[in-house]
């Protein structure tokens, strides 16, 4: 018999080709004991006397068990790189002597390989009796028990009896350490496998773990053997997935015993876009553990999607439908029905009196491509009008604005692990080590073998400077100011000879080039003309330029940083410019790449929700386009794009804009100048939120329809990479039904009717009107695990890198990027500029990650200030500190740090009483209206109590609460 395995990952895959080697069977499960190799040749060797052929490099362990046959293992496992210390996995090899390790031996051409004999069995019985003699015999009550390696290994090697008894020196009675809410460390089951502390450094990257003590001695310690909780453990997980015992075991597991059954499905936090297996007991979850088969993530996630789903059953879900005619009024729990039918004669109504235009909704990036879909349908075709927009609106809008402008294509152009490949990453107004973990470990994992590493971003952010992870230059500028910075790089790029003119003339529009060189060449964008305005020295910046241009493949990522400014479209612009002019865009390991902050926020956009685009970004004004719509939808559609967020509040306040729709999204918490935000909601007549909290815009509403979790829904979202997962449900909606149901049923109340029976037929629809989604449906996803779009007859499989031989535009665009400072600058009034973010174990609004254990590493915003500033106004950490904008006042705690650099705060958007957003002021893009939320010039001084507008949150928060409760008794 003869097994060839040409890298595929999967013994039993038909492939053989090389461009197959991609390809992974989406549901294999095995354990093939050591990574995947890959190389350009090919090894055949024997093993109990198969002929077997891998690539060179392979382990002797993975050749056999892609042969299948399985050579016992406790030491080692296919995510880790080889340790060879428990001894298990031992072998006879033809010709050479003793008992090679298998899962440390690589393979040689023509090596004969024996894994079983009785001197094989006997030394295996061995070595695990000496395990077994210092572990506990507990296994009927271990809460691992059936899902535990050392229990599996004692029965394959065929233990019998323990000959050295348990009396004496042992680990039996070590304490546990409880202090993480996740997980439990039990060091009696301890095996000293090494496992965790190499899932902490090799998939994590945080180097929390080490063997403290020698022999005997020997144990897993947190940082200087300290608590988990006291350590730099970030809780991503890595090391409970990894242990092969109990020693490190989730706590819901050891509350609910093992799972039942699992389903894959996608965490619902961030862009990354995780793949997850929900394990569960009936309806309920037991644990959350990343698929190692995960196209986005392979195996790993972080402290939100693996632990942080607790918030799906919290005793605050919204539960019944209410309404109410005033704000001031009790909420009254209502039958499904009946809010539906109420909401929609109050649209209609709104709509007599104010006009079609009056009323408008909002879709969220939070819930699933379909039900975004219907959203902007139910506007579109039921409201009549173009009155849509999404919260994508305060995020990545000017990604979209840039990208089509340059490239062609409103997404980034690669896939994650193309930054494997890369030899210099750039990261630009982006903290993945707290915004996108999973994607963070991968950039780590490749600075550790060697890429450069360059960060623009006013903070020194984690990632400057972490175990074994350094940048090598991090230009701190000034927040506002990051187009006069790209400007500069590209300045030093096109006046050194560092553009790849053949790339450019064969790639891009030859006229834009040679304005935008002669525009960048001036003087006036030089690094040293504009440091003075970045605050970056000029040589820095030149250094930096260089390597960007010249150290092989180059990868930018950005974030927040770059787009929500008010020149957030002209830097994605800039980005892409300095992509195009070095050539670094088209292939692996380079590329323009946005990290999307919430989970579906590409799939929003992808999906019609902004007030001038059809789904695929097709402009409203595209006759031939309306028309595809108009014939499937049976519907008139309105030529002229509708209100944007903004526009909406606007017109609210000035009594035009009358009746909101606004499905799982928060705006009063998430949107800038927050006491606008509610004068315009308080204007409204009618606000509908479906959500599956009372969120903060929900205090505004007059009708509260239940929202559902990604655990009660089918579905699909979109990450930052434009793969497209599945979503399924796990368990029934809380409230009786999913919110793609929920609107249909508003759709339907006003008259206009929706047949669908299941999302994937909302998903056809969509594949059908939508050509980047030809190719898309259930089926093919369940077949191919995900699909990055554009999926097409072009791309049956997905397209897994953009732009390749010609960008989707034809010729690259350069633009002109002039400089243009925020109108928002410091005065003697307001002397700090404030810039916000998130951090790791808090999500966007908070209302999940609050509802969780995550709270125990950030329970408060806090005002991050330098030491110098703190010092010129007396403030100490923990000290309440007020910080005023123009905008409004709020007051936090003070956390000194020199994370930041002087001149410049920083705070996080977690907590609604903190109002962050009562400062930032409505300065935004010019393109797309996308909020500036990380420039806002303020005043920071110690106060004693609360600013007048929490004092009056306060107040509205308490009213609100209890409003709700009068319609919870009542309903009892
Ligand atoms: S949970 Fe993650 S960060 Fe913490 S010790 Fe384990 S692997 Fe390291
Ligand atoms: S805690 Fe688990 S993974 Fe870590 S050394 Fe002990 S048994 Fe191995
Ligand atoms: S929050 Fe992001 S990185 Fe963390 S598990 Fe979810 S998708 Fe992955
Ligand atoms: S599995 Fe090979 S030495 Fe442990």
């Amino acid at each position: 018999m003869s097994n060839t395995i040409n890298g595929c990952g999967s013994g039993n895959c038909a492939c053989k080709s090389a461009a197959s080697v991609q390809r992974r069977d989406p549901f294999d499960e095995t354990d093939y004991g050591t990574p995947l190799r890959h190389a350009d040749i090919d090894v055949t060797l024997e093993i109990d006397g198969q002929s077997v052929t891998v690539p060179a490099g392979t382990s002797v362990m993975r050749a056999s068990i892609e042969a299948g046959v399985n050579v016992p293992k406790l030491c080692a496992t296919d995510s880790l790189e080889p340790w060879g210390s428990c001894r298990l996995c031992l072998v006879e090899i033809e010709g050479k002597r003793g008992y090679p390790a298998s899962c440390t031996t690589p393979v040689e051409a023509g090596m004969k390989v024996r894994t079983q004999s009785d001197k094989l069995q006997s030394l295996r019985r061995n070595v695990m009796e000496l395990y077994i003699s210092d572990h506990p015999l507990d296994c009927l009550t271990c809460p691992a028990n059936g899902d535990c390696e050392l229990q599996d290994m004692a029965g394959v090697v065929g233990l019998r009896e323990v000959r050295y008894g348990y009396e004496g020196a042992n680990h039996l009675k070590e304490a546990k350490d409880e202090s993480n809410p996740y997980f439990t460390y039990d060091p009696s089951k301890c095996i000293v496998c090494n496992r965790c502390v190499r899932a902490c450094e090799e998939t994590q990257g945080t180097f929390a773990l080490t063997i403290a003590g020698r022999g005997f001695e020997s144990r897993v310690a947190a940082s200087e053997s300290v608590p988990f909780m006291e350590s730099e453990c970030v809780s991503c997980g890595a090391c409970v997935a990894a242990c092969p015992t109990a020693t490190l075991q989730e706590k819901s597991v050891i509350m609910l015993g093992q799972a039942e059954h699992s389903v894959v499905t996608t965490c619902a936090y961030c862009g990354v876009g995780c793949s997850l297996k929900a394990e569960m007991k009936g309806n309920t979850v037991v644990r959350m553990t990343p698929n190692k088969n995960g196209q986005a993530n392979e195996g790993h996630a972080c402290v939100k999607g693996r632990f942080a789903w607790g918030y799906a059953t919290h005793k605050d879900r919204i539960k019944k439908p209410m309404i109410r005619a005033k704000i001031t009024d009790p909420w009254r729990e209502v039958s499904w029905d009946e809010a539906i039918d109420y909401a929609a004669s109050e649209f209609r109504r709104i709509q007599d009196k104010y006009g079609r235009d009056s009323i408008g909704g909002i879709t969220s990036s939070r819930c699933t491509n379909e039900e975004t879909y219907l959203v902007q349908k139910l506007v579109r075709a039921a409201f009549g009008n173009n009155n849509v927009d999404t919260c994508a609106r305060v995020c990545h809008s000017p990604t979209g604005y840039g990208l089509k402008a340059t490239l062609g294509e409103s997404a980034g152009t690669q896939t994650f692990a193309s930054v494997e490949k890369a030899d210099v990453i750039v990261v630009i107004g982006a903290n993945p080590t707290d915004g996108h973990p999973v994607f963070a470990s991968r950039l780590k994992r490749r600075v550790r073998e060697g890429a450069q590493l360059i960060v623009i971003d006013p903070r020194r952010i984690d990632i400057v400077d972490t175990p074994h992870v350094k940048a090598s230059h991090h230009l701190a500028l000034r927040p506002g100011t990051n187009v006069a910075m790209v400007n500069a790089l590209a300045h030093v790029i096109v006046t050194e000879g560092l553009v790849d003119e053949a790339f450019v003339a064969e790639r891009c529009e030859p006229r834009a080039f040679q304005q935008w060189r002669d525009f960048v060449a001036q003087e006036d964008n030089s690094p040293e003309a504009m440091e003075a305005v970045t605050g970056v020295p000029a040589e820095k910046v030149r250094e930096a330029a260089r390597i960007y241009a010249t150290g092989g493949n180059a990868a930018i990522y950005y974030g927040l940083g770059v787009t929500e400014h008010a020149q957030g479209s002209t830097m994605v612009m800039g980005i892409a410019n300095l992509a195009m002019a070095t050539a670094n865009v088209g292939r692996e390991g380079v590329g323009v790449n946005p990290l999307r902050g919430q989970n579906n926020v590409q799939g929003s956009c992808d999906m019609g929700s902004f007030p001038h685009e059809l789904p695929g970004y097709r402009h409203i004004g595209d006759a031939a386009t309306r028309a595809l719509f108009e014939e499937a939808w049976n519907v008139k559609l309105q030529p002229e794009p509708g209100l944007r967020i903004p526009n909406m509040f606007d017109a609210a306040t000035h009594g035009t804009f009358m009746g909101l729709y606004c499905q799982g999204e928060d705006i009063v918490q998430s949107d800038p100048n927050t006491q606008h935000v509610a004068d315009a909601l308080s204007s409204m007549e009618c606000i509908v939120v479906q959500d599956i909290f009372l969120n903060e815009t929900a205090k505004y509403a007059h009708v509260l329809l239940p929202g559902s979790t990604f655990l009660e829904k089918d579905g699909t979202f979109t990450n930052a990479e434009r793969r497209i997962s599945r979503v399924r449900k796990v368990m029934p909606p809380l409230a009786g039904f999913s919110d793609w149901e929920v609107t249909i049923k508003l759709a339907r109340a006003l008259g206009y009717e929706m047949e669908y029976t299941h999302p994937s037929e909302i998903m056809d629809e969509i594949a059908r009107l939508t050509p980047t989604f030809h190719g898309v449906s259930y089926d093919r996803l369940d077949e191919l695990g995900s699909i990055q779009w554009p999926c097409n007859e072009k791309a049956p499989d997905g397209t897994p890198t953009m732009h390749i031989d010609e960008f989707v535009r034809g010729k690259g665009r350069f633009v002109i990027t002039k400089f243009v400072a925020t109108p928002e600058k410091v005065t003697r009034k307001y002397p700090l500029l404030l810039t916000t973010g998130r951090i790791l174990s808090q999500y966007n609004v908070g209302a999940q990650t609050r509802r969780t254990e995550n709270s125990r590493w950030h329970e408060e915003d806090r005002l991050e200030i330098h030491p110098a500033d703190a010092e010129d106004r007396g403030i100490r950490t923990g000290d309440w500190v007020g910080i005023e904008s123009r905008a409004g006042q709020t007051v936090l705690r003070a956390k000194i740090t020199e994370r930041m650099q002087p001149g410049v705060v920083y705070t996080t958007f977690h907590f609604p009483e903190s109002g962050a957003n009562v400062i930032t002021t409505d300065s935004s893009d010019w393109a797309t209206n996308c909020p500036e939320y990380k420039v806002t010039a303020v005043q920071v001084l110690p106060v004693e109590q609360p600013s007048q507008w929490q004092k009056d949150y306060s107040r509205f928060n308490t009213q609100q609460l209890e409003l709700l409760n009068l319609a919870a008794s009542s309903g009892k």
